[in-house]
């Protein structure tokens, strides 16, 4: 059993980006191996089969993790290494390696905070359905996660559904950046809509079932602030945050899309039937969500449906990633999240920065402006709890150095830096400072601490008001 604390600061991953496909209970074929394999869509022609091998080096990134003296890990669970058909046989050495890496964090005193799925479709079900198109994938999907509820929800006592349909909906059918590369709209908000079915069919096997602890999903979106102070510039960024985090976020709490995006969308919007609407609606226990950076909005009237257009502000420094430093811009979306869904708790889901070729020099990774980036967007966190957002776990994205998606592995998020030759892992200075923030005590270090203890939905409501 784990021990239950007020706020938890953690570090993430997930399977595809760190597992490698493994000696031990090697996993089925995913859709981003696939797309791995087309020229041309993975910087550098990178692949998942090896990355940081975590299937084999399980134990020492725990052993790592407990020396950051995290409190909490989100990783998620491969669906293909469990079920490689995506349904039927399971592979019972795949579902055997998360049952012992749970064991592993509950021993280390590290709580399991568990993805069930991260982007890593079966390919079989790609093949024999046509993947998150098909509405059975929902329900095999709700299959697959009671398999996992069943062999390891003793143990975890927060799950997410799905990290950030919007990325699977946007990079993998709208822009075709993401596996499996489509570029069709209609074709990506039916996928949008059948990853809320799957939310939802696992949250009602979950809720069903009597496990015990909460469900989400995690969503994403950057803050978007008006341009200029004009009316105009403010309802677009309004439309903007609508259309990113509402897509999702207002499903699962309201039980149907924006009115803003069915005028704007028209017939591209799908209906919920009346049985999938009862169960989306208020489908999650919390809100979580990942940020990395802030876009200026303008008005645009025929730019895009919605209306407006976005951009970085040239003023900020930016990220490997090409993303702007908006640290603030933390605050404005969980203030935002929180004034719209209502005073939810709330979990930070991943946070982080990307840097290039970062090199250990004398056993160190000298990564000074990554403290900056996680130490101001704490701070910004912090505020959002001041103002009243019940926010109860920072993980910081990524505990280790792993294969950035379409970049490959050129962009390192890690607080942890792996050479992927070699295997060897070092601490880097971020991973140092960040211990060193959570031995202190996190913002209890720093003055006026009552409240994060106190956790009052009063006085939260308040500060919410004022
Ligand atoms: C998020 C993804 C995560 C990682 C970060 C940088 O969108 O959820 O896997 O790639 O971006």
């Amino acid at each position: 059993m784990t021990t239950k604390r007020p706020f938890t600061w953690g570090a993430a991953t997930s399977a595809f980006q760190i597992e490698g496909s493994g000696e031990i209970g090697q996993r089925g074929t995913s859709i981003w191996d696939v797309f791995c394999e087309i020229p041309g869509k993975i910087a550098g022609g990178a692949n998942g089969l090896r990355s940081c091998n975590h299937v084999s080096h399980y134990r020492d990134d725990v052993a790592l993790m407990k020396a950051l003296n995290l409190q909490g890990y989100r990783f998620s669970i491969s669906w293909p290494r469990v079920l490689p058909e995506g349904t039927g046989t399971v592979n019972q050495a795949g579902l055997d390696f998360y049952d012992r890496l749970v064991d592993e964090l509950i021993a280390a005193d590290i709580a399991p905070y568990v993805t069930l799925y991260h982007w890593d479709l079966p390919q079989a079900l790609q093949m024999k359905l046509g993947g998150w198109e098909h509405p059975d994938t929902a329900r095999h999907f709700a299959d697959y996660s009671r398999l996992i509820f069943d062999r390891i929800g003793d143990r975890v006592s927060h799950w997410f559904t799905i990290n950030e349909p919007w990325c699977v909906a946007y990079f993998g059918y709208f822009n075709g950046a993401f596996a499996p590369g489509v570029q069709d709209r209609r074709r990506g908000f039916q996928v949008g809509h059948q990853l809320l079915r799957a939310h939802a069919l696992a949250v009602a096997a979950f809720r069903a079932g009597g496990y015990r602890g909460e469900i989400g999903i995690n969503l994403n979106c950057e803050f978007m602030y008006p341009a200029s102070d004009t009316i105009d510039d403010r309802d677009a960024a309004q439309r903007a945050l609508i259309d990113m985090a509402g897509w999702f976020g207002d499903p699962v709490w309201f039980g149907d899309y924006p009115n803003e995006m069915r005028s704007a969308y028209g017939d591209l919007i799908p209906q919920f039937s009346d049985e999938d609407q009862k169960l989306v609606k208020q489908s999650i226990d919390f809100i979580a969500t990942n940020y990395y950076f802030s876009d200026l909005v303008s008005a645009a009237p025929g730019e895009n449906p919605m209306g407006y257009i976005r951009r970085s502000d040239p003023n900020r420094p930016k990220t490997a990633m090409g993303w702007p430093i908006v640290a603030e811009g933390l605050e404005s979306l969980l203030i935002w999240l929180t004034q719209r869904y209502g005073n939810l708790p709330v979990y930070l889901t991943e946070n982080g920065m990307a840097k290039e070729n970062e090199i250990v020099e004398d056993g160190f990774v000298h990564d000074p402006e990554r403290i900056d980036y996680i130490r101001t967007h704490f701070e910004s966190a912090r505020r959002a709890v001041e103002k009243g957002v019940d926010l109860r776990g920072y993980f910081v994205w990524s505990l280790i150095d792993n294969l950035e998606w379409a970049h490959g592995f050129a962009k390192r998020f890690g607080l942890v830096h792996c050479d992927f030759e070699t295997q060897v892992r070092t601490i880097k200075d971020s991973g140092l400072w960040y211990a060193d923030w959570i031995a202190r005590g996190g913002w209890n270090a720093i003055e006026s601490p009552q409240h994060l203890d106190s956790n009052s939905a009063g006085e939260r409501e308040s500060c919410m008001e004022s």
